[in-house]
């Protein structure tokens, strides 16, 4: 997307700073178009605080609580803080002492501190040695989660985590799933995604040789097959939803489903967990996303949620 690219690693699989050879608004617009796969989160550094640079002793939190004070976009509006920090890190307090910290020092800002909604982030990551730190619009940043990091509650009598990646694809695609009437979850059990199916009002048929958990049984608006999903059958155009997580070879996967999106009514809509054995996991995606395209599926997004471990999520139209 930017051509050349200068990264430091900050902390190695998570974090890197990358130097750009375009101006911040064009890169921010740019990726909030193209949403990458497996980019989480992002914020445009406009300061750097680097210790190599500085005495030891240097109050690097009253020049950031200046500079954060000067920024006139601030001032009466609702702010989230999102700080983070990497082990070892300069800032030797935790994550949410840091955010205690700035907020009591920028009460001159008359903000409102928010953590859901806010008009502005502030962004700032402390690695060992730097304290990068951003204001931006939540549009700019991939996700308005801290650091992407979609956190839910866990329920009480939840069925499986599984279900988190469900309840995060409605946030992260804005997905109405109550604006959909029959669906067929392919890969079903325990059952998380069917449950969640469940909540939103929608009649679910449950496809899994494994059983289901014995709270789901008896609903009404459910049917269960108790079957191999390659050994079903359906009318054309029965289902508008068709979610399939099988944790299964993500090739078979595709062709397996791809067979069954006749029963997915046009304008239907498909969530499709892919696992990424490969070590090329970019190829594998085009791959499988090509055997989709051929079903006449449309690739809304694809994303590796932050509930996603060794796959990625794919939000599909039928067309
Ligand atoms: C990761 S679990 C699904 C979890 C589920 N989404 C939930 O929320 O509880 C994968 C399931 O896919 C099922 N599965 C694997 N291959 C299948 C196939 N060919 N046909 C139907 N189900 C299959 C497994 O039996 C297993 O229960």
């Amino acid at each position: 997307m930017f051509g050349a690219v200068k990264s430091t690693i900050v902390v190695p699989g998570e974090v890197m700073y990358v130097l750009l050879p375009q101006q911040a608004e064009q890169v921010l617009a740019n990726v909030a178009d193209h949403p990458p796969i497996f980019l989480r989160h992002l914020f445009h550094v406009d300061w750097l605080w680097n210790a190599q640079e500085n005495e030891d002793g240097a109050d690097w939190i009253g020049e950031l609580v200046h500079f954060l004070s000067s920024d006139p976009r601030l001032r009466g509006s609702k702010i989230a803080i999102q700080p983070r920090k990497s082990e070892g890190a300069l800032w030797s307090g935790s994550a949410a002492e840091l955010k205690e910290m700035l907020e009591s020092r920028l009460t001159e800002l008359s903000a409102e501190f928010v953590v859901r909604d806010a008009e502005y982030i502030i962004s700032v990551f402390a690695s060992k040695d730097c304290i990068f730190a951003g204001v931006s619009h939540p549009a700019y940043n991939i996700s308005d989660w801290n650091g992407g990091a979609v956190r839910f509650q866990r329920e009480e009598g939840q069925i499986s985590r599984a279900k988190f990646k469900l309840l995060e694809a409605e946030r992260v695609f804005g997905i109405d799933f109550t604006a959909f009437h029959q669906a067929l979850d392919i890969g079903a059990a325990p059952g998380g995604w069917t449950s969640f199916l469940l909540e939103r009002g929608l009649n679910v048929t449950a496809v899994d040789p494994a059983r289901m958990h014995p709270s789901l049984v008896s609903s009404p608006q459910l049917t269960i097959l108790r079957k191999n999903a390659g050994e079903v059958k359906f009318k054309d155009n029965q289902f508008d939803l068709f979610v399939c997580d099988m944790s299964w070879s993500p090739k078979l996967t595709a062709k397996l489903v791809s067979e069954l999106l006749y029963a997915l009514e046009s304008g239907g809509t498909a969530i499709v967990t892919v696992k990424l054995l490969s070590k090329k996991p970019m190829a594998l995606i085009q791959e499988v996303t090509a055997i989709f395209e051929r079903s006449r599926m449309q690739v809304q997004r694809a994303k590796q949620l932050f509930h996603n471990r060794d796959e990625i999520t794919l939000y599909m139209i039928k067309y």
